[in-house]
């Protein structure tokens, strides 16, 4: 894309206050405030996330256009998440972008969070093959979608209950290692070995994805284990656990996508979400993909969790389109993709 348009992007969705610019389709700043304070209470409490996106947004904004050597006045367009998620974390994102928009004259583009996640794509050195199947995978979503245009996509199955993040946060919050679970669980997993207990694999007809259930069975193993056991068996086999658990939440994840990807003869695989920063969920489906054919892409890390750098450019690709949206725009906790 060589469309001219100078975007703003702005994420607030849930725990990371962020903003980014793109200029013409390339990125010339991506900051990230990440509210480690959540930390403390093992998982992100709404009502300080919305706080604290009150306190970074204008030091965030303002970074991104410092970094980026663009003056407000020169942006085309500001885009924005709008849902899914926190409802007052969304609101501060979107209330500060429509006032920004409206003071400056530019349209403002609403951004679906998912859409961004997938945009994220689109910020390497290889924009994805189409038609290509897109993994989504994070603390709130679990999807697995058909992408067949870039404007244009089919759901084909979704997670039943909790997403894959999810489990490894609630997993990592069991184990005792923090939040989000994610990073850690891999940490540890990188020195354990991945057979040394097998945690059931939860297989649904069609491509549907449940997650409740390994959380709940690493939960009854360690419960079957009392006292001194328990505290000798964390303290010698933690890095085992975590290498069992993580193994097992990417066969699952992985074996829906091989089994689309057989079916319908999509040979091109895309992953993206927080969860696609795991390095083994990475190079499971890359194998996949290659052994067919396709074309894998992937995000850098930095853009695999949320930032804003991907709704900067989902935005861009709207503004290309000649999409934009009214300044009734609204936050939308529960906003749905396709
Ligand atoms: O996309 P994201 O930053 O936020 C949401 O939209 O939810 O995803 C955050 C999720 C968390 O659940 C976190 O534990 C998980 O992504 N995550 C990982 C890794 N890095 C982040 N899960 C597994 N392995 C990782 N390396
Ligand atoms: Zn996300």
């Amino acid at each position: 894309m060589t469309e001219k348009g100078i975007i703003l992007g702005i994420e607030s969705s849930c725990d990371d206050t962020a903003a980014a610019v793109i200029k013409s389709g390339r990125l010339l700043s991506n900051i990230v405030s990440t509210q480690n304070e959540h930390a403390l209470f093992g998982g992100v409490v709404p009502e300080i996330a919305s706080r604290s996106h009150q306190r970074l947004i204008v030091p965030v904004v303002e970074q991104a256009l410092e970094d980026a050597r663009i003056d407000r006045t020169d942006l085309d367009a500001v885009a924005v998440t709008y849902g899914p998620g926190l409802a007052g974390s969304l609101l501060v994102g979107v209330s500060f972008a429509k006032a920004l928009a409206l003071g400056l004259g530019v349209p403002i583009i609403g951004v679906n969070h998912l859409d961004g996640h997938i945009a994220s794509l689109f910020l390497g050195e290889q924009a994805p093959v189409l038609p290509y199947l897109c993994l989504i995978v994070s603390g709130g979503h679990t999807q697995l979608m058909h992408v067949e245009k870039e404007d244009s996509m089919v759901l084909l199955g979704k997670t039943r209950d909790d997403a894959a993040g999810e489990a490894f946060d609630k997993v990592g919050k069991l184990l005792e290692l923090g939040f989000p679970g994610g990073p850690r669980i891999e940490e540890k997993a990188d020195s354990g070995n991945p057979t040394f207990h097998h945690f059931p694999r939860t297989r649904l007809p069609g491509y549907d994805y449940s997650f409740s259930g390994i959380k709940t069975n690493v939960l009854y193993y360690l419960n079957s284990f009392k006292g001194l056991a328990r505290t000798e068996l964390l303290k010698n086999h933690l890095d085992d656990i975590c290498a069992s658990f993580q193994q097992s939440v990417i066969d699952m994840l992985v074996e829906p996508v091989e089994r689309a990807s057989r079916k319908l003869g999509v040979v091109n695989i895309g992953v993206v979400g927080g969860v696609s920063a795991n390095v083994m969920l990475r190079s499971r489906l890359k194998e996949i993909c290659t052994d067919r054919g396709g074309v894998f892409n992937v995000a850098a890390i930095e853009f695999s969790t949320d930032n804003a750098a991907m709704i900067a450019m989902a935005g861009y690709q709207k503004f290309v389109r000649g999409e934009s949206s009214s300044l009734t725009l609204s936050a939308e906790p529960s906003l749905s993709i396709a």
